[in-house]
C-alpha cells in the first residue's frame, strides 16, 4: 500500500480536477479490503441525500455540511418516473438536476455514489418506476422478460451516457466512484422463482458492460454476480461479510431514522446507537458505509410513496427536513468519522485481528510490521463494565464502542456525546383553528368549492366498478365513481323500518361517499392495510338518489415482490342495504359514470390564477371539497 499522504493529495487533486477536462482520472478497482482508487485503499464515509427531495437552492449548503460531518461520498438514487413521465420524453430540470446536483458535489469536492436502480424502493412512488411501464404489453417487471429489461436498459443507459458526456465518472475525472444497479432484489427473489437468478444476472452483465471504468454494487443480494459488490443495508451490518473474499465489506444504508407513516409515529433514532453501529462495522472490517439519510428531505408534490407515506421524509436524519444540523447527532458522528480516520492508515494497511476479551466484549487490533496500530474495544451488552487492554485499564459503557487510534488512548467512546444540544421549536398554524375560528373573515386565506361528483367533459361511462390505478393510470390521486339510482321506497331492504345502509368495499386508500350531494361519510385505511369496507348509514329519498363516491391513493406500493400490480379504488360490492341485514340491492355491476380527477386539479390548484379563489364574505367551514389557500 502506497502512504496516507499521497491519498490526500490526491484527494485534492481529484477535486481540483473534476473539471479541468478530466486532466485526472481516477481508476477505481477494489480488493478484499476497501474500494482502491488510483491504487490507494479508502475509507469511506457516505451519506444520502436524494436530489429531487429538496431545491437546488439547499444543495451547496446541504453538501457543505455533509461535507463538515465528515463525510466524503454523496450518495443518491435516480427516480426514473420524474425524469421520464412519458415515455421518451425526458425532464432533467429544476429539483430534477441530476447532473447539477452531481457537479455541486463534485464542487465542494466530494464524492459521488450513484444509484441508478432504476428500481429504487425509496419511499417513492411507485418504487420510482414511470406508470406508463405497467401498460407495455407483456411486461412483468423485475424479472427475466424481455419488454421490462429492454426499458430498464433504456433508461440504465441513459443515465450512464448522461454522466458520461458530463465526465462525470471518477474514469473520466468525475466525482463519481460507484452505482448500484437494482435494489434490494435479494429481499424478493424467490417469489419470482425460476425467472429471478437470469434476470438478476443479466441485470449484472447489463450494468457492467455498460463500460462506467467504475464498480458497481447489488444491495442485499447474496448471489450478486463477480464482479459485481454485494452490499449491506439495515440498522446494524457488523456482521455482513460480502459473497467473495475479493470483495470489500460495504454499508449502503445505515437507516439513520425512520420513515414517517400519516397516522404513525415520528421515528427516532438516538446518536449513540447510530454512531455505535457505525463504529462495529469499521471495527469489523468496513471500509465504506452510507447513512440513509444524512438528509431526508421532503416527498414534494405526489412523488410520495405508499401508502400513506407522510410528505415529510425527515428521517430523522444528521440533517433535517429544513437544512438544519440535527444536534447532538449530527456533531457527534462528526465526532466519530474524526476518530475512524485516525485508524485509516492502520484500517487500510491489514486485516483486523480478534483478541479475546470476555463475554459480550469484543477487541478488533488493526497492527502493522511498520508499527502501524488501530484499536476498537466493544461492549455489546447493556451493562457498563472496565476491561483490561494491553495492560491497560478502559471502562466501557454498555452497547459502546472505543476507538483507540494508536491502541492506546482512547479517541471517542460512541455512548459519550460530546457534541452540543439543540431542541428547536416550531411555530404553527394549523387549518382547523383557522376554519372552526369564531371570525368569519379570515383575510390570510381563501378557498375554492371542488363540485361533488361528475363535473368535467372527460367523463365516462363504464359498467361495474375499475379498479383506480388501471383507470387513472396515477395521473390523479382522484377517481369519482357515481351512480344514480330510483328508489321506490318499498325496496325490502327499506320495510323493516331500520336504517338504510350504503356497504362500500375498496382496495383504498381512502374514500368520500356523498348521497344526494351530502357527505354521508368517509374512511380511510393505513399504510399496514389500505383496504376498506365500511357500512355507511344513509337516508335515502323517493324516486332519484345520487351516489357519488371519491376515490383516493394516498401514494403508490413501492416495496414488495410484485408491488407494482397492487391495485386501488373501489372494487366493490357497493350495495345498499338495512342495517337489520337481510336483503339487499348490489349497485356493483350497474352503469358507473366516471371522472379522473379534480376540476381543481384541472385548473392548476393549488397554485391556480388569484382570480379564482375566494375570499368573502367567509370561509366555509364544514363545507367538504374546499380547496383552500393561505396568503402569508
Ligand atoms: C430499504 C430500501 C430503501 C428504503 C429503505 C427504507 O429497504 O432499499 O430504498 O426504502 O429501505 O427507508
Amino acid at each position: 500500500m502506497a502512504a496516507r499522504g499521497k491519498g490526500f493529495l490526491l484527494g485534492i487533486a481529484l477535486v481540483a480536477g473534476v473539471f479541468a477536462a478530466s486532466s485526472l482520472c481516477a481508476n477505481v478497482t477494489y480488493d478484499h479490503r476497501a474500494l482502491v482508487v488510483d491504487g490507494e485503499r479508502r475509507v469511506l464515509v457516505s451519506g444520502s441525500i436524494h436530489y429531487p427531495r429538496s431545491t437546488p437552492e439547499m444543495w451547496p449548503d446541504l453538501i457543505q455540511k455533509s461535507k463538515d460531518g465528515g463525510l466524503d461520498v454523496i450518495e443518491t438514487y435516480v427516480f426514473w418516473n420524474i425524469h421520464e413521465p412519458v415515455r421518451n420524453q425526458y425532464d432533467f430540470e429544476g429539483r430534477k438536476d441530476l447532473v447539477k446536483f452531481v457537479k455541486t458535489v463534485a464542487e465542494a469536492g466530494l464524492l459521488v455514489h450513484l444509484r441508478i436502480g432504476p428500481y429504487v424502493c425509496a419511499e417513492w412512488n411507485y418504487g420510482g418506476f414511470p406508470l406508463w411501464l405497467h401498460f407495455i404489453p407483456g411486461i412483468q417487471f423485475r424479472t427475466n422478460n424481455e419488454p421490462f429489461k429492454t426499458e430498464m436498459q433504456r433508461f440504465t443507459a441513459k443515465i450512464v451516457d448522461m454522466m458520461k458526456q458530463e465526465k462525470l465518472y471518477a474514469s473520466q475525472g468525475g466525482p463519481i466512484i460507484l452505482s448500484q444497479i437494482e435494489n434490494e432484489y435479494g429481499n424478493v427473489a424467490s417469489a419470482y422463482g425460476s425467472g429471478a437468478k437470469p434476470y438478476i444476472n443479466w441485470a449484472a452483465t447489463m450494468a457492467t458492460s455498460l463500460d462506467t471504468g467504475v464498480p458497481w454494487v447489488m444491495c442485499q443480494q447474496g448471489d450478486a454476480p463477480d464482479p459485481i459488490i454485494n452490499t449491506c443495508n439495515g440498522f446494524y451490518c457488523d456482521q455482513f461479510t460480502p459473497n467473495s473474499n475479493t470483495k470489500p465489506k460495504m454499508w449502503t444504508e445505515n437507516w439513520s431514522g425512520w420513515v414517517i407513516y400519516f397516522g404513525g409515529a415520528v421515528p427516532y433514532r438516538p446518536a449513540e446507537d447510530l454512531a455505535f453501529a457505525v463504529a462495529r462495522f469499521f471495527q469489523r472490517g468496513g471500509t465504506f458505509q452510507n447513512y440513509y439519510m444524512y438528509h431526508g428531505g421532503t416527498n414534494f408534490g405526489r412523488t410520495t410513496g405508499g401508502p400513506f407515506i407522510a410528505t415529510s421524509y425527515d428521517y430523522d436524519a444528521p440533517i433535517d427536513e429544513y437544512g438544519l444540523v440535527r444536534q447532538p447527532k449530527w456533531g457527534h458522528l462528526r465526532d466519530v468519522h474524526k476518530a475512524i480516520k485516525l485508524c485509516e492508515d492502520a484500517l487500510l494497511a491489514t486485516d483486523p485481528a480478534y483478541p479475546s476479551l470476555g463475554p459480550n466484549l469484543e477487541a478488533t487490533v488493526y497492527k502493522t510490521d511498520t508499527g502501524l496500530c488501530a484499536a476498537f474495544l466493544a461492549n455489546v451488552g447493556t451493562s457498563d463494565t472496565t476491561v483490561t487492554f494491553n495492560g491497560k485499564s478502559y471502562q466501557l459503557p454498555g452497547w459502546s464502542v472505543s476507538i483507540l487510534p494508536d491502541c492506546k488512548n482512547v479517541a471517542l467512546n460512541t455512548a459519550k456525546v460530546n457534541s452540543m444540544s439543540m431542541i428547536p421549536t416550531f411555530v404553527y398554524e394549523s387549518l382547523s383553528e383557522v376554519v372552526d375560528s369564531s371570525s368569519t373573515v379570515n383575510a390570510d386565506w381563501s378557498w375554492i368549492n371542488e363540485p361533488v361528483g361528475i363535473s368535467k367533459d372527460d367523463s365516462f361511462v363504464k359498467p361495474g366498478l375499475l379498479e383506480q390505478i388501471n383507470t387513472t393510470a396515477d395521473s390523479s390521486d382522484y377517481l369519482w365513481y357515481s351512480l344514480s339510482t330510483d328508489i321506490t321506497g318499498e325496496e325490502p331492504f327499506l320495510e323493516d323500518g331500520s336504517q338504510a345502509v350504503l356497504r362500500v368495499e375498496s382496495l383504498g386508500h381512502a374514500l368520500h361517499a356523498f348521497v344526494n350531494k351530502k357527505l354521508a361519510g368517509s374512511k380511510a385505511g393505513n399504510s399496514d392495510n389500505p383496504k376498506i369496507a365500511v357500512d355507511i348509514p344513509v337516508t335515502l329519498l323517493t324516486g332519484k338518489n345520487t351516489i357519488d363516491l371519491l376515490s383516493l391513493t394516498v401514494g403508490l406500493q413501492n416495496y414488495g415482490a410484485f408491488y407494482d400490480k397492487t391495485g386501488a379504488g373501489i372494487t366493490g360490492p357497493v350495495k345498499l342495504k338495512s342495517s337489520a341485514g337481510g336483503s339487499m340491492i348490489d349497485l356493483s355491476s350497474q352503469q358507473w359514470t366516471y371522472q379522473i380527477g379534480l376540476q381543481g386539479e384541472d385548473k392548476g390548484l393549488p397554485s391556480g390564477s388569484s382570480s379564482m379563489w375566494i375570499t368573502k364574505p367567509s370561509l366555509p367551514k364544514t363545507q367538504p371539497l374546499t380547496w383552500y389557500k393561505k396568503h402569508k
